[in-house]
C-alpha cells in the first residue's frame, strides 16, 4: 500500500502512468519538497513525472539514512519531457542542501555535456543567483565548473573511461544513454564507479529516450531495470514511460502515456510531430519505443527477411494476372523490373525478374513483356522513369500505367504495412531485401513515401516492388471463374 501522499503523485499523472516504476517506500525520508522548492526558484516547477522521479531519487535508505535508498537510478521517457531539466533541478537541489557535494554530468559527447551544463548556468543566473556571491564559474572547455558558495559544485565531463580519474563524485548523471554501445557504456561506468566508491551517499542516474539496435548499453539498463522493480531489496530504481505494448502508434489514444502532455507539449504538437517525423523517429523519440534497426529504413532487415521466400516463380500459365513495374536508379546506374501477382492463397507475391546496368535496354524489355499480354506494366512517374514513360507514351508501342504522387505514397505505406503484417511474400533477392531495410521514408502530404534522394544508396528494387504491388491491386485481376456454372 502506498502512503496517501505517494498515491497522490501517481494520481497527478492521470493517463500518463509509468509503464514500469519502482514504488516509493512508504514513510521513507526524502527531499521532494526541497527539490520542488529549488525547481520553482529555477523557474522550472516540477511537472508530475518529474515529481515522482524526484521523490524516488531522493529517498533515503530506511536502515542507513546516510545513504540514498537507490545508488543507481535508470529513467527512460520520450524526448522533450524535461529529463535534462529535471536532472539539473535535482543536482542543483542536492548541491544546495548538502555542502561540498560533487556532482558531475555527461551526455553523448563532452561537447554536448558542456552545452547542457551551460543551459543550467543560464537558468541559475536568470533565477537571481549572483555570481561571486552565490556561486563562482569557470567556463573553460575541460575546466568548466559551477561552484556554489557552500562548496558544492556541478561539473560537465566527457563520456570516457578516464574523465573522472582523480575525482570523487557523489552524483553522476549520464544523459542520452542510448548513444552508447555496451562497450562504450561499460568503459564509461568503469571510469565512474571506482571514483564514486568512497562516498557512501553516492548516486548514479542514467536517463535516456529509447534506442535502436546500436544502443546496447541502454538496452541492458532497461532489461535490468524492469527486473529490479520486482525485487523489493534492489538498490536500483527504474522508471519508464513508453507507449503501451502493441498499441497503434498512429492512434492519438495511444499517446496519452506521454508524461509531457498537457505540461510541456500539446496534443496538437504531437499531431505535427507525427506528421513530420519519419515513422522510426516518431516511434523511438516520441513513443519511447525501441526500434530494432540501427538504420532508418522502411522496415528492419529482420522484418524483411521474415516475409522472404526462396525460388518463387510467377504463375506458369502466362502473365495475364501479373503486374510489372520498372524503376531506374536516380544515378541511372541500374534499372530493375519487378513482377507482382497473387499466389494461390491470394497473397501478393513479388519477384525481381530483371536487373541490368544503365537504362538503355528498358524499352525493348518492356516491349517483350507486352507481347506476353500482362495484366499491366507501369512505373512511378518520377525521376529518371519519367523520360522513359514520356518516350514510350510518345512512341505509343507499350502502354505504361503511371502512378500519381499520391498513389505512390499510398503504395509505399501499404507495402510497408504488408511486410509488418506478414501479408506479402518477397523474393529473397538480397538487393530487394537490403533495399527494403535501407529505403528511407519521409512524410509527404498526409502519407509517407520512399525518398529516392534521402536514401544513401539507390533502392530501385524496393521501389519497383512497391509499384508492382500497387499496380496489381489497382488492376484487380479477375476472380477465378467457378469450375461449374449453374
Ligand atoms: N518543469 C518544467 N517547467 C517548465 N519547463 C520545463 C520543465 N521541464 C522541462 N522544461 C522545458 O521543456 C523543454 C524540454 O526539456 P528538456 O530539454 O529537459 O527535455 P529532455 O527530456 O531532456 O529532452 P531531450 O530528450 O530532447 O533531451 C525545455 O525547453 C525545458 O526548459
Ligand atoms: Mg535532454
Amino acid at each position: 500500500m502506498l502512503a496517501s501522499e505517494d498515491q497522490a503523485l501517481f494520481d497527478a499523472l492521470e493517463d500518463a502512468q509509468p509503464k514500469y516504476a519502482t514504488l516509493p517506500t512508504p514513510g521513507a525520508k526524502h527531499y521532494l519538497a526541497q527539490v520542488e522548492a529549488v525547481a520553482k526558484i529555477l523557474g522550472k516547477p516540477l511537472i508530475p513525472w518529474q515529481r515522482l522521479a524526484a521523490r524516488i531519487i531522493t529517498e533515503r535508505d530506511p536502515v542507513d539514512p546516510t545513504r540514498w535508498r537507490y545508488q543507481r537510478v535508470i529513467i527512460t521517457t520520450p524526448r522533450q519531457v524535461g529529463k535534462t531539466t529535471g536532472n539539473a533541478a535535482i543536482q542543483t537541489a542536492k548541491c544546495l542542501l548538502f555542502p561540498n557535494r560533487n556532482a558531475y554530468y555527461t551526455a553523448q559527447t563532452g561537447h554536448h555535456a558542456r552545452q547542457r551544463w551551460l543551459d543550467l548556468v543560464d537558468i541559475i543566473d536568470k533565477a537571481g543567483f549572483e555570481q561571486d556571491r552565490d556561486y563562482t564559474l569557470l567556463k573553460g572547455a575541460g575546466a568548466s565548473i559551477l561552484q556554489f558558495s557552500n562548496g558544492s559544485f556541478i561539473k560537465p565531463f566527457a563520456p570516457t573511461s578516464d574523465s573522472l580519474h582523480g575525482f570523487t563524485p557523489h552524483d553522476v548523471a549520464i544523459d542520452e544513454a542510448y548513444k552508447f554501445s555496451l562497450v562504450e557504456g561499460t568503459e564509461l561506468e568503469g571510469g565512474v564507479s571506482p571514483a564514486m566508491q568512497t562516498k557512501p551517499d553516492r548516486q548514479l542516474i542514467i536517463f535516456s529516450t529509447a534506442g535502436n539496435a546500436d544502443s546496447t548499453y541502454l538496452k541492458k539498463q532497461v532489461e535490468q531495470g524492469r527486473e529490479h522493480i520486482k525485487n523489493p531489496d534492489a538498490r536500483t530504481a527504474y522508471l519508464e514511460w513508453s507507449m503501451a505494448d502493441n498499441a497503434d502508434p498512429d492512434n492519438p489514444a495511444s499517446w496519452l502515456f506521454h508524461p509531457g502532455l498537457g505540461h510541456l507539449i500539446t496534443v496538437d504538437d504531437l499531431h505535427q510531430l507525427h506528421e513530420n517525423e519519419a515513422p522510426e523517429v516518431w516511434l523511438r523519440a516520441y513513443m519511447n519505443t525501441w526500434i530494432s534497426g540501427a538504420t532508418t529504413g522502411m522496415v528492419t532487415p529482420t522484418e524483411a527477411a521474415a516475409v522472404s521466400a526462396r525460388d518463387i516463380t510467377p504463375p506458369s500459365h502466362g502473365v495475364k494476372n501479373v503486374a510489372f513495374a520498372f524503376e531506374i536508379a536516380p544515378d541511372r546506374s541500374r534499372t530493375v523490373i519487378a513482377a507482382a501477382w497473387l499466389d494461390n492463397a491470394g497473397t501478393p507475391t513479388v519477384k525481381i525478374i530483371d536487373r541490368f546496368a544503365g537504362v538503355e535496354d528498358i524499352e525493348p524489355k518492356l516491349a517483350e513483356i507486352y507481347t506476353r499480354r500482362p495484366l499491366v506494366i507501369g512505373s512511378d512517374d518520377q525521376g529518371a522513369n519519367r523520360a522513359i514513360n514520356d518516350h514510350i507514351k510518345i512512341v505509343g508501342k507499350t502502354p505504361i500505367t503511371t502512378l500519381t504522387h499520391r498513389d505512390y505514397a499510398t503504395a509505399c505505406e501499404d507495402f510497408r504495412a504488408a511486410i509488418l503484417a506478414k501479408k506479402i511474400i518477397l523474393d529473397d533477392d538480397p538487393l530487394l531485401l537490403d533495399a527494403c531495410s535501407t529505403a528511407v521514408m519521409r512524410p509527404s502530404g498526409q502519407g509517407w513515401l520512399i525518398d529516392r534522394f534521402k536514401t544513401g544508396a539507390p533502392v530501385p528494387e524496393a521501389i519497383a516492388a512497391v509499384v508492382a504491388v500497387r499496380l496489381l491491386s489497382q488492376s484487380r485481376p479477375p476472380a477465378p471463374k467457378p469450375l461449374v456454372m449453374f
